[in-house]
């Protein structure tokens, strides 16, 4: 079977998730196309972690459809799950450096763990060009301590693009970093995806972010997704909170 070729990589149909009585996601439907980036905003607290949590299974939704990549998530054996996760790099919100461990052990600890079969050499190779990709070579044998929060996004992203992810999420890639180190990043985004055709899911409130790389935008507003279309049908939008949003 040749995922690349289902006419979507995601396809959400009706996903409801709450915390006890606080209804956080009431219904939303999402379908991502292959190659596509395609941008969650929404202001603080609105569920967008929640979103992509739910489509690891890191969270359990109740869902009419769920399939990412052609696997129906939601009924996945664990094995399946973990077979489909390799296939998806997730980059957290705050980075998930193991602060112990040096970039470069960072970088290698994904790969021995779900490429068994590679060799010291081979692993050595691909943390190399994964960090070569982020520009941070340098800082190979440094620990995460010593880096800058843009420098830990960089190192992050190259964690998740090590075992070559046929989809990403991305869950604020450029918060809290200066206005240049920010466009870096989402420049970084759009590359990744024009390069090996990956498909995203970039969750974010930063509007030059969105800009940069967004094929298509999803707005999320009291559950819902409250608009969809490109930057400029956000500038247009019909509603009042969307184009305030993007002013
Ligand atoms: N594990 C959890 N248990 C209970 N409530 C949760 C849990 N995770 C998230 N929430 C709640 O769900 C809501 C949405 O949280 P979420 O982290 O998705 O927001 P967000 O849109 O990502 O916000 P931000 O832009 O600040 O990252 C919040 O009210 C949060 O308190
Ligand atoms: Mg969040």
């Amino acid at each position: 079977m040749n995922d690349k070729n289902d006419e979507y990589i995601v396809d959400i149909k009706n996903l409801h998730k709450r915390f006890d009585d606080r209804i956080v996601l009431d219904n939303v439907s999402l379908r991502v196309a292959h190659g596509e980036n395609v941008a969650v905003v929404g202001r603080s607290g609105v569920g967008k972690s929640v979103l992509l949590k739910c489509m690891v299974r890191l969270l359990k939704p109740e869902v009419d459809k769920m399939t990412i990549l052609g696997q129906n998530v939601p009924v996945l054996n664990k094995n399946d799950l973990n077979h489909l996760r390799q296939r998806i790099g997730f980059l957290f919100q705050g980075g998930a450096l193991y602060d112990s461990m040096t970039v470069r052990d960072n970088l290698s600890f994904p790969v021995r763990r779900t490429l068994i079969s590679k060799n010291k050499q081979e692993v050595n190779r691909m943390v190399e060009e994964a960090l070569d990709h982020v520009e941070l070579l340098d800082a190979i044998d440094k620990y995460p301590e010593e880096l800058s929060g843009g420098m830990k996004k960089r190192v992050g992203l190259a964690r998740t693009l090590i075992l070559n992810p046929d989809i990403i999420l991305y869950d604020e890639p450029t918060t809290g970093l200066d206005p240049i180190t920010s466009r870096n990043i989402s420049n970084l985004i759009l590359r990744i995806q024009k390069e090996f055709q990956t498909t995203s899911i970039i969750v974010t409130h930063d509007l030059t972010c969105t800009k940069i790389t967004a094929n298509n935008i999803v707005v999320l507003q009291d559950g819902r997704f409250i608009e969809k279309g490109t930057f400029d049908d956000m500038k247009n939008s019909d509603q009042e909170f969307v184009r305030d949003f993007f002013q």
